[in-house]
């Protein structure tokens, strides 16, 4: 096994990487190897000690990009600590409260109970109007869901930082 941590994500307009970006940041600080790929551009995970995971959230499920990449690499990943997150709710709140009290889309979570993440954060996210097609929009009034940046950096920069004392 290696030593590097990979931050891998799927994203559809940024925000997601951002937050990704910003993981791999704390982990750099604190001392780590680090790298920040999105899921389709992952190889195999013998150069990883560890892995944190994330993904946007549409409609209730995660990328497909990011779905993919956690059941192709289901051993590698419960052979490792990992991490995994979304970025999901607008709005203010608790953001699992928002989500209706999941942390991983249903029909994931099988596969989350096996690789035995050592923990499952929701994120607030950021839906930007300007880049969202029509249908998008649309789709977004109907879940009721506020347009706009709801990132909470904080809880992010805390969240990674837990991880950097997990893994040093
Ligand atoms: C059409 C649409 C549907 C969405 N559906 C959900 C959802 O079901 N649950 C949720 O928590 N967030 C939902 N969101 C919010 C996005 O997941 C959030 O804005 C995310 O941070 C976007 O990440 P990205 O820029 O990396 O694609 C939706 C956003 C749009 C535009």
């Amino acid at each position: 096994m290696g030593s590097r941590v990979l931050v891998t994500y799927a994203t559809k307009y940024g925000a997601t990487a951002e937050i990704a970006e910003r993981i791999g940041q704390v982990l750099r600080q604190a001392g780590l190897d680090v790298e920040v790929l999105p899921a389709e551009r992952v190889g195999n995970l013998l150069a990883y000690k560890a892995v944190v995971l994330g993904s946007a959230v549409y409609i209730g499920q995660w990328r497909k990009q990011a779905a993919a990449f956690l059941k192709a690499n289901e051993k590698a990943l419960a052979e490792r600590p990992v991490w995994l997150f979304s970025s999901g709710p607008t709005g203010t709140g608790d953001p699992v409260e928002l989500t209706q009290g999941w942390r991983i889309p249903k029909g994931l979570q099988p596969v989350a109970d096996r690789i035995k993440p050592r923990d499952m954060a929701v994120f607030h996210g950021s839906a930007n109007v300007e880049k969202m097609n029509f249908l998008e929009k649309w789709m977004l009034k109907n879940v009721k869901a506020p347009a706009g940046d709801f990132r909470d950096w904080e809880a992010i920069t805390a969240w990674a930082t837990a991880i950097a004392d997990a893994l040093k």
